[in-house]
């Protein structure tokens, strides 16, 4: 079993301190940053957006990735690279021509992901699944940090990996929701690459031995 990518959502850290915050996360162990980006019409709360980004940038050389929670996702992709996003993530239920946008999305030097909500089959990404560089599997529903994880959530990772396994895909699994220190080794275990967590690492008391706990057990 290989240690995972940890991908720290700054979600739940503090918006009036993400200098200070960004240094941590230089320091640390984190190998990406996961940004997750909310509109108010595909889930049920507004983040932030390009300027945020655009100036974080500066802050870090670690890897950027952007979740987009956001309806018709494709208008944006080429300002997400213009800003300095490394790996970019569209959900599925969005989607009319989800080929189309990750062919764009990698077409200009991004990679590519594809989110499920956790009512989405698994199975919907049998004619995608050799295009995509990563597969997002939601495991609370998308909108907020703090939430329960869903215990179904093993179960897609194990169908993700098979599909994977039965095509040319050398996608990752990202797991994104209610991850901690106790279910991160089982997710890895089942499968998963990179593990997403904004509450565990941001309100534990010190966050660098947080990021180390997903990271090596
Ligand atoms: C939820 C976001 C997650 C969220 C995770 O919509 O996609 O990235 O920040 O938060 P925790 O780790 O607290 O569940
Ligand atoms: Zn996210």
């Amino acid at each position: 079993m290989s240690t995972p990518i940890i991908s720290p959502s700054i979600l739940s850290a503090d918006f009036a301190n993400l200098a200070p915050t960004f240094k941590m996360l230089n320091q640390s162990k984190a190998d990406w940053i996961h940004l997750d980006i909310m509109d108010g019409n595909f889930v049920p709360n507004i983040s932030f957006g390009m300027p945020v980004i655009k100036s974080l940038r500066k802050l870090s050389s670690k890897t950027f990735d952007a979740h987009l929670m956001i309806e018709q996702p494709e208008r944006y992709i080429h300002n997400f690279k213009t800003i300095g996003v490394d790996v970019l993530t569209v959900h599925y239920e969005t989607q009319i021509h989800l080929n189309r946008t990750i062919d764009l999305i990698k077409r200009i030097g991004m990679k590519a992901g594809v989110a499920l909500n956790p009512h989405t089959p698994v199975s919907l990404l049998k004619d995608i699944i050799q295009d995509v560089d990563l597969v997002l599997i939601m495991s609370v529903n998308p909108g907020f940090s703090g939430q329960k994880f869903i215990e179904n959530t093993y179960q897609k990772i194990a169908e993700t990996k098979n599909l994977i396994a039965q095509s040319q895909s050398k996608a990752l699994i990202q797991v994104d929701g209610g991850v901690n220190q106790e279910n991160a080794p089982k997710l890895v275990a089942a499968g998963a690459d990179v593990l997403v967590a904004a509450s565990y690492i941001f309100h534990h008391q010190d966050p660098l031995e947080a990021i180390n706990n997903l990271k090596y057990f």
